[in-house]
C-alpha cells in the first residue's frame, strides 16, 4: 500500500468536465458545495450528509492550498489539498472532489454548473461573493444554505486544542479550569479578516450580547453605530490611528453612551457601562468564530470629535471604543495574563 494519499474521488478539471455531462445525460441532479474542510469534524460531516440528500450526487470543490492560504492566513490549511481530498474522498456521500486554485470558487462553479448549490447557514443570499453567485445564477442553480450543528469548526477544534495547554501553562498550579469558561481565553484581539461578509443576523446577536451587560441602576445609556460599508470602515479607520486594519474588516460597531441616560449623568458610569457592553460583544464574536478587536476611542479628544463630526453625533452621546469585526484571517492561541501576584486574598483590614 503506497504511503502517500491518493483520493480515489479527486477529479481533473476534463474529468470533472466528462463526469458533468454524463449526470446531465443520465437526468441526475448534481449538488455542489465548496469549502477548505481542513480538519474534518461531526458538523461537516453532517452538513455534508444534508447537502447530498438535496440531489444524486456531491461534488465537493475544495480550496487549494494557496487560497487557503490567503483566506485564513499563514498556519492554514493544517492538511494539505491531496489529504483534504483523500478525507472528503473517504465519505459515502460525496461523489467526487474537485481542488480549484485561488480565493473564489467562481471558475469551478462555471464547470460544475450545479443544479444545486449549497452553503453553510453563516451565508445569505445577501451575502454570497457576488462573482460566484453571478454564475450560480446563470447555471440556474437553486441555492441552499445549510446551518452547521453545533460548536464544532476547524478553527474550534484548533482552539481547543491550543487552549488547553496555554490554559495548563500560565493558570498556575493551584487553579483548574472549568472547560465551561474556554470562550473567556479565547477571545484574542483578531486584526485581519477574510473577504467575506458578516450577515446581519450575526451582527445583531453581537449587539444583543453587547446589550446583555451589566449597568449601574440598570440606566443601559449605550448606543450602537453599526457600519457595514466599505467607505464608512474607511473613513472610520482615519479617524483611529490604530486601526490601519479596520478597511479590511466586514463591519464595525461603534459604542457610544448617552450621558443623559447614564446613572447620575455620570461619564464615569457611563465609561464603565459600555466597556462592559463592549467586552460583552467581542466575547460574543468569539464564541461565534469571529474575529474583532478593541479600537480605542474614549478618551482622545481627536477621536471624539472626528467621529462626533462624522455621524454628526449630539453633544450627549460620547463615543467611548469601536470594534472591528470579520470572519478571521489569523489564529491566536487562546489564554489568560493570570498572575499570583496580581491577586491579594484578605487584604489586613486596617
Ligand atoms: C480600551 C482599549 C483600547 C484598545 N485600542 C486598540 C486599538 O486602537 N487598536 C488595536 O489594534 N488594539 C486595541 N486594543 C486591543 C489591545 O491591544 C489588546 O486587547 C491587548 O493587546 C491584549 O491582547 P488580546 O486582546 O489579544 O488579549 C484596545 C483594547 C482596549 C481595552
Amino acid at each position: 500500500m503506497s504511503s502517500q494519499p491518493n483520493p480515489s474521488k479527486l477529479l481533473s478539471r476534463d474529468a470533472l468536465l466528462a463526469w458533468r455531462d454524463g449526470l446531465r445525460t443520465a437526468g441526475k441532479r448534481l449538488v455542489v458545495t465548496n469549502g477548505v474542510f481542513d480538519i474534518l469534524h461531526c458538523g461537516h460531516v453532517q452538513y455534508l450528509e444534508q447537502a447530498r440528500a438535496l440531489g444524486d450526487e456531491l461534488l465537493v470543490c475544495l480550496n487549494g492550498d494557496e487560497g487557503v492560504h490567503k483566506l485564513k492566513g499563514p498556519t492554514r490549511p493544517i492538511n494539505d489539498q491531496v489529504a483534504r481530498a483523500a478525507v472528503l474522498s473517504g465519505l459515502a456521500c460525496v461523489s467526487a472532489v474537485y481542488i480549484f486554485d485561488g480565493v473564489k470558487a467562481t471558475a469551478a462553479l462555471a464547470d460544475a454548473q450545479p443544479d444545486v448549490y449549497v452553503k453553510g447557514g453563516d451565508y445569505t443570499l445577501d451575502t454570497l461573493d457576488r462573482e460566484e453567485y453571478a454564475v450560480l445564477q446563470q447555471a440556474g442553480s437553486v441555492c441552499q444554505f445549510i446551518p452547521f450543528v453545533g460548536n464544532y469548526s476547524t478553527t474550534n477544534t484548533l482552539r481547543k486544542i491550543q487552549g488547553n495547554s496555554t490554559n495548563a501553562d500560565n493558570l498556575g498550579t493551584a487553579a483548574s479550569w472549568p472547560p465551561a469558561l474556554n470562550h473567556l481565553c479565547n477571545r484574542r484581539s483578531i486584526r485581519a479578516y477574510q473577504p467575506r461578509p458578516v450577515s446581519r443576523d450575526l451582527l445583531t446577536s453581537l449587539l444583543q450580547a453587547a446589550m446583555a451587560a451589566p449597568s449601574a441602576c440598570n440606566c443601559n445609556p449605550w448606543r450602537f453605530l453599526v457600519l457595514t460599508e466599505h467607505e464608512a470602515l474607511t473613513r472610520l479607520a482615519s479617524c483611529l490611528p490604530r486601526a490601519p486594519f479596520l478597511p479590511s474588516a466586514s463591519a464595525a460597531v461603534i459604542v457610544c453612551g448617552d450621558l443623559e441616560k447614564a446613572h447620575a449623568h455620570s461619564l464615569s458610569y457611563l465609561l464603565q457601562d459600555c466597556s462592559a457592553a463592549m467586552e460583552n460583544l467581542l466575547l460574543a464574536a468569539s464564541a461565534l468564530n469571529l474575529g474583532a478587536c478593541w479600537l480605542g476611542v474614549h478618551p482622545v479628544e481627536e477621536r471624539i470629535s472626528a467621529i462626533r463630526e462624522m455621524f454628526r453625533l449630539p453633544e450627549n452621546l460620547i463615543p467611548v471604543g469601536a470594534a472591528s469585526i470579520g470572519w478571521p484571517a489569523e489564529e491566536k492561541p487562546a489564554r489568560t495574563k493570570f498572575r499570583d501576584e496580581d491577586v491579594t486574598w484578605n487584604p489586613p483590614l486596617s
